[in-house]
């Protein structure tokens, strides 16, 4: 896009010509509560006022890790105890396919086709994409594929599955959910052969959905979640969290299963901090329902051929990418950024800040609406 941005403030962004942009992708799923909330300017402030890096894997201990530790996983299902403080996505499912591998004693990860779940070597051989993947291969061994939402590929799971890994609502794909009775069956099958259930609720995560995680609103808890993104309120920061008794197996013989220098920055962990609490204070989750719904009943257009939405988010699919680069563009040019996915050529990707009122976003579907009965 080219812009240089010099400020950001809750939904707007203002390059250098003072021009103002509605970013209606929240930098990719990362500023649920908008930029620059003020909750989470001031714990990075007071934070990086009183220590930033002291010595990290667990040698010391770091209030705003144990803290922040303590008030996600009071938000959790008991059997998610445990947190492992990494620098971004990608590091959590690296983590998280070590210990799954690890705790079991097994090769084999089985991932969706057409997910992503980040761009280090580990997590790039669980994408099933040719294109963006061949020139880095050969990959780690043992990775198969299932299609989501289809039973009879869950035979792949057998003796040698160290873990399924699965987004409960497919993000680069173009916001495809899982339905309940698939994950269900999912998590049945995992049970029965022993393999662990990974969650990558890295784009679900903190409200989209409308719950803070999208697994409490399917009721199927997995063995590892994880999370980054929104995670921070615009800092960077990721996790995988499990039960204690899988987590454990990093402990010993060897020790120090999982190395990061920076994973659980205090400064970041105070960000994340700030930004869990705002979210669970605001109300804001409580919102997203009514959210969904006035996208569902605004973005009705010939030139959109099918809505898919997942909270307040949303894949708007048109006719061709031609057409959907031109939308963009235009709406680019009307001071809203917008964005596509890794994995569908025909869909808008639309994600605003969960801080976006009623009224801004009825706006922002009648400006969709506006470009899209002109030429493109
Ligand atoms: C579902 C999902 N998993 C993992 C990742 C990787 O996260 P990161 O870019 O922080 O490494 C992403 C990033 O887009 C993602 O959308």
């Amino acid at each position: 896009m080219g812009l240089e941005i010099v400020s950001a403030d809750g939904l707007y962004l203002t390059d250098a010509s003072g021009k103002k942009y509605m970013d209606l992708i929240s930098g990719i799923g990362v500023s649920v509560l908008g930029h620059q909330h003020p909750a989470v300017v001031d714990a990075v402030k007071q934070q990086a006022g009183q220590y930033m890096h002291t010595l990290p894997y667990g040698e010391f201990v770091l209030s705003p890790q144990v803290e922040y530790a303590k008030l996600l996983t009071d938000q959790l299902d008991k059997t998610l105890n445990s947190v492992y403080f990494v620098n971004s996505g990608a590091e959590a499912t690296e983590g998280a396919i070590k210990l799954a591998r690890r705790y079991t004693g097994r090769p084999n990860v089985i991932s969706c086709y057409q997910a992503y779940h980040g761009s280090t070597t580990g997590a790039m051989a669980l994408n099933s994409d040719v294109f963006f993947t061949q020139a880095y291969r050969p990959f780690m061994p043992g990775v198969k594929h299932i299609r989501l939402n289809e039973v009879p590929d869950l035979d792949k799971i057998d003796e040698n599955t160290a873990a399924v890994i699965i987004e409960p609502v497919q993000a680069e794909r173009g916001v495809y959910a899982a339905d309940p009775q698939y994950l269900a069956k999912l998590r049945q099958r995992t049970k029965e052969k022993g393999a662990l259930l990974i969650f990558d609720e890295i784009q679900t995560g903190f409200g989209r959905t409308g719950k803070l995680f999208a697994y409490q609103k399917y009721n199927v808890v997995p063995d590892i979640m994880l999370i980054a993104k929104g995670m921070g309120g615009g800092m960077p920061i990721g996790a995988f969290i499990s039960d204690r008794e899988i987590m454990q197996h990093f402990t010993r013989n060897p020790v120090l299963g999982h190395l990061t220098t920076f994973g659980g920055h205090p400064v970041n962990c105070a960000a994340a901090h700030a930004t869990l609490e705002t979210l669970l204070e605001s109300g804001l989750m409580d919102r997203v329902a009514e959210k969904e719904k006035l996208l569902q009943s605004k973005l009705v257009h010939p030139r959109i051929k099918e809505l898919r939405t997942a909270g307040l988010w949303a894949a708007i699919e048109v006719e061709s990418p031609a057409v959907m680069h031109a939308v963009i563009s235009k709406c680019l040019n009307r001071g809203m950024i917008m964005d596509w996915f890794l994995f569908n050529e025909k869909s808008l990707r639309l994600a605003p800040p969960l801080t976006i009122t009623m009224e801004e976003l009825e706006a922002v579907c009648d400006d969709i609406l506006h470009v899209m009965n002109g030429e493109l």
